[in-house]
């Protein structure tokens, strides 16, 4: 039976017998498990552990600070908070084919992480925070899944190219055991029930070229729908949030006329995407209260200059994907 107290207690003594004195490195992405993770082998070995968080300018809003003030102030772990926007978004002009935009994305992360690794020069082990799941969906690859029609990526790779050994504490846990272990750790219950968010971010949600001026403006946009979704509850006492299993505005570059006061405006298009599903590989659009919807677009509308039209994607995977790209 799943006791959390004598978990905790074991995964530790696990963790200090494994590394004993060496130092860890752990790639924090804001993500539950990474984080579950960073949390537990924290608890474990305290300073010995350093983690590194690469922004690559295509996080949500705020992700940065709330992760940094998460895990540096609160929890006082070590973190690298690492700026890569500029660097990443030069290597992403001119690039709009989503598996290329993928790729770039991924090989700059391992590129950014492996450079901040290099100077912990004690480092022995890198930490990852792989979970049940992940061990059983690699073990199978090669099947022709959703999940390889896209490229994931993940910090896969660095271990042969940095000479470090794999540390992964979370390996035999399913995810809701994960969530549970994150609580009871002392991360906030809003985080460790948080959706999933992709590797590449909002590279995948930006259609075509990615540029820092459409970001910003998807990150405003993206943040409202967010707020509103975890400020509306439906008849069931829930939240919409908790309610739909992934949420997020898409940006689409492309321009629609619009009227404000007395002038016209010619400016951009943002979808929203919310779906319901069990594992991700098919998954329902969610049916949103209209007056939900109607909030969220008066609010992107008003607050976001540069967006003048908002529209609901209701396609189900399949045939769509649940990203855009
Ligand atoms: P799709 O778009 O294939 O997404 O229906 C299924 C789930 O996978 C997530 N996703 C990714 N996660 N790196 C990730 O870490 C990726 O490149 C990636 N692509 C899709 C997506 O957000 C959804 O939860």
């Amino acid at each position: 039976d799943w006791n959390m107290p004598d978990y905790i207690t074991e995964a530790v003594e696990a963790i200090r017998n494994q590394v004993g004195s060496d130092e860890v490195i752990l790639g924090l992405s804001g993500g539950v498990d990474s984080s579950v993770a960073a949390a537990l082998i924290h608890r474990a070995i305290g300073d010995q552990l350093t983690c590194v968080f690469v922004d690559h300018g295509l996080l949500r809003l705020d992700e940065g600070q709330m992760v940094m003030n998460m895990f540096g102030k609160n929890l006082g772990v070590k973190v690298i908070h690492v700026d890569a926007t500029e660097q990443f978004m030069g290597k992403l002009a001119g690039v709009s084919d989503p598996e290329a935009k993928r790729k770039i994305i991924g090989r700059e992360f391992v590129e950014v992480f492996q450079a901040e690794a290099g100077k912990l020069k004690n480092a022995k082990w890198l930490a990852q925070g792989t979970i049940y799941p992940d061990v059983i969906e690699s073990a199978g690859k090669g099947k022709k899944t959703a999940h390889t029609i896209k490229s994931h990526h993940n910090v896969g790779g660095l271990p042969e190219t940095l000479n470090l050994k794999l540390l992964e504490p979370l390996r035999e846990l399913f995810k809701d055991e994960v969530r549970e272990l994150g609580v009871a750790l002392g991360l906030p219950h809003d985080m460790v029930y948080r959706h999933p968010f992709p590797g590449p971010g909002l590279g995948v949600r930006i259609l075509g070229e990615v540029k820092k001026e459409y970001a910003d403006l998807l990150r405003r946009a993206d943040a409202i729908f967010i707020e509103e979704l975890r400020n509306t509850k439906d008849e069931d006492g829930k939240s919409w949030y908790d309610k739909t299993s992934q949420a997020f505005a898409v940006f689409l570059p492309v321009k629609s006329v619009g009227v404000m006061g007395d002038g016209r405006t010619y400016e951009y298009v943002t979808a929203l995407r919310a779906v319901q599903t069990q594992d991700f590989m098919t998954a329902h659009w969610a049916h949103l209260p209209h007056e939900l919807l109607g909030r969220v677009s008066n609010r992107i509308i008003n607050e976001v200059r540069g967006l003048n039209r908002v529209v609901y994607d209701i396609s189900g995977k399949p045939p769509a994907t649940i990203e855009w790209e």
